[in-house]
């Protein structure tokens, strides 16, 4: 049994855009739609409210589900939709959750935060931490047919891979991989680089990813492209021509403190469709 779909919800018009987004995704996958909404815990907790508060922000909770929840069952008659009020840290909450999903899906930013930061803090710690894929849902294109994943050749990638061309499959889209490359910096005594033949290099390393993926789904037409420019570049043009675009939650770089990388959080803040964000199954990994 395919594990259901996980929807966070917060009354915003974002969250409801992943909450049709998830909707499809759920119905794609035989799966069930759990529509979470979280009542926030605050870490200085206010020692006097005012009686009814709790009550009040219950309440608001309560509705903002249950218009959702009918939203999704409207938009799919037959769909297995249930809907769950939670109270902690929202972050906290999904990650949680995330342990039996088949897919966490959240919108770009939700309520809180500064209207000029177009990427929650919730979504991003979801994305670096969640046990399933997390798609991030900010702009819906549609109707392109495609999916888009970055890859690097990391453990993350991999698993981006592995979830990108499932989607293709079930979607009937095509599947645009890119690989986007710089030159090294030459140590001081040694020739230039021949850019030439460090895209063949790296499209074979690229093929090499592909081979077990494309046998198992013969019938996806796969696109490969080598880009010589910066990853984030490369793959925000990209994503405006996908119906959704795949990374891995890290890369073969960077500072490992963060559990994002560079790249995909870039991505996140300015993809023109929704971003799912894999991380690697291997424990200890990215
Ligand atoms: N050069 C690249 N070309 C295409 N996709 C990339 C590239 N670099 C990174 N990505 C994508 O972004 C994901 C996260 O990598 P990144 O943000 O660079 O993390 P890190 O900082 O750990 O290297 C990768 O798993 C991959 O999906
Ligand atoms: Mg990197």
């Amino acid at each position: 049994m395919t594990e259901p779909v996980i929807v966070g919800v917060d009354g915003s018009g974002r969250s409801l855009r992943a909450l049709m987004w998830a909707t499809h995704e759920a119905a794609l996958h035989n799966a069930a739609l759990r529509v979470v909404h979280v009542l926030p815990t605050w870490e200085h907790d206010i020692p006097f409210h005012p009686p009814g508060m709790w009550l009040s922000v219950r309440d608001h909770g309560v509705d903002i589900l249950t218009e959702a929840a009918t939203i999704a069952k409207e938009s799919r008659p037959g769909l297995d939709v249930s809907a769950e009020l939670m109270v902690g840290h929202p972050a906290a909450v999904f990650v949680d959750l995330s342990k039996q999903a088949s897919a966490v899906v959240l919108g770009a930013r939700g309520e809180g935060g500064l209207s000029n930061v177009l990427l929650g803090s919730v979504s991003l710690q979801v994305s670096g931490h969640a046990e399933a894929p997390v798609v991030v849902v900010g702009y819906v294109s549609g109707g392109n047919d495609r999916i888009l994943v970055g890859t690097d050749g990391s453990e993350s990638s991999s698993a981006a891979l592995a979830y990108a061309f499932e989607e293709a499959s079930l979607r009937r889209a095509a599947l645009h991989v890119l690989r986007a490359w710089g030159l090294p910096t030459p140590p001081d005594d040694s020739t230039v680089p021949d850019p030439e033949q460090i895209a063949e290099d790296y499209r074979q390393e690229c093929e090499r990813g592909l081979a077990v993926l494309r046998a198992r789904y013969p019938d996806i037409n796969v696109q490969v492209e080598l880009v010589r420019s910066r990853p984030s570049d490369a793959l925000i043009r990209a994503s405006g021509r996908a119906d959704l675009a795949v990374v891995g939650s890290r890369g073969k770089g960077g500072f490992h403190g963060l559990a994002v990388g560079s790249v995909s959080h870039a991505l996140l803040q300015d993809a023109s469709c929704p971003v799912a964000v894999i991380r690697s199954k291997s424990p200890g990994k990215a």
